[in-house]
């Protein structure tokens, strides 16, 4: 049964479902399993999109019932998840304020500049440069920038990093499992193992629950991107939790549904390494799909890993969530130097 998450909850669709499924067949060769990619990078549209456009549906109907005017964020510097609401914000006609912290120590003179900061200027966001450390945790940062709005006479609608631990947060990737199954119904395959990659919890969160509600069990492969498994495991387990409860999932979200891989995050959060490079090259020249230094280039790395040492088996069929990230590329540029 699907679970038809938008008749029971308001949404405000922004992206252009659904995301279109293909065999990646070249990899597929290179690797020896089956592999298909579902391509939410390109299907969520607004701004170069990614996965925070499936989430951001839901809180943006929320943000618009509750009347605010201004959609508040946290991230890194190069955060996606900052670029997609200041995206949010401009077609809702909101204003935006993001906080641009300092995640990551990467050392290059446009890091600031180009890219996803580029992008939500572009479309009007404030951008305030405060704060470092990736974390879940609620920053003051954030509710500095909050207060502020509400100094100013604005209404601020407060979306946590990510848009992960948020009571909605989880919505996105929930529904994302009933389209797998009527994509997989219409291509008459079924993917037993899903790769994504992971960091502040609710895309894998909200797939263990749509999964989990359908009756033919699917490994499902979190790979840490934030290089700490612990953290990363607490945050997607809450958020399973809280949006099964949400939904009214009439099956228990166990430890053993979330699998986090914690060997492909490089040295940091925001850092790659060998692999991860290596991982974007390959994705590159042999698909024409584009991978970042820091989420899918080290999900691509986990995967060509995985299968080759047969930790994924030669029978699996894989799908491959992709789930955006490329604008960070040029601000990368001496990784590939
Ligand atoms: C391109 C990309 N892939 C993967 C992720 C990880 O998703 P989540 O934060 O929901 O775990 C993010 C965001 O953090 C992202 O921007």
């Amino acid at each position: 049964m699907p679970l038809d998450l938008s008749h029971k909850f308001p949404r405000r669709q922004l992206g252009f479902w659904p995301s279109p499924i293909h065999p990646l067949l070249r990899l597929s060769r290179a690797v020896g399993v089956e592999v298909w990619a579902k391509r939410d990078d390109i299907a969520s549209g607004l701004a170069f999109g990614g996965n925070k456009v499936r989430k951001l549906e839901w809180l943006a109907a929320d943000a618009v019932a509750q009347g605010c005017d201004t959609l508040v964020s946290i991230g890194n510097i190069q955060s996606n998840h900052t670029r997609q609401v200041a995206a949010v914000a401009a077609v809702l006609g909101m204003k935006c304020r993001l906080v641009q912290e300092e995640w990551t120590k990467w050392d290059d003179p446009v890091y600031d500049k180009v890219g996803n900061i580029l992008l939500s200027r572009l479309m009007g966001a404030e951008t305030v440069l405060e704060g470092a450390g990736y974390s879940t945790a609620i920053k003051e940062t954030w509710q500095r920038a909050l207060e502020q709005v509400r100094r100013d006479g604005g209404k601020p609608y407060a979306i946590p990093a990510g848009a992960s631990d948020h009571p909605l947060g989880g919505l996105g990737y929930a529904h994302f499992a009933d389209e797998v199954a009527a994509q997989e119904q219409q291509a008459s395959i079924f993917f037993d193992t899903v790769v994504t990659a992971t960091c502040t919890g609710s895309t894998q969160a909200g797939m263990v629950v749509g999964f989990s509600a359908q009756p033919k069990r699917r490994r499902i492969i979190g790979i840490d991107t934030a290089a700490d498994a612990a953290m990363t495991r607490a945050a997607v387990t809450k958020i399973a939790r809280d949006t099964a409860a949400l939904i009214g999932l009439n099956r228990e979200i166990r430890d053993a549904d979330i699998e986090i891989e914690p060997r492909f995050a490089g040295p940091d959060y925001g850092l790659p390494d060998a692999a991860t490079l290596s991982a974007i090259r390959t994705a590159a020249s042999l698909e024409a799909m584009l991978t970042d230094p820091v989420y899918e280039g080290k999900s691509m790395a986990g995967l060509i890993a995985m299968a080759k040492s047969g930790e994924i088996p030669k029978t699996a069929k894989v799908l491959y969530v992709h789930l955006g990230g490329a604008p960070a590329l040029n601000a990368y540029h001496n990784a590939f130097a």
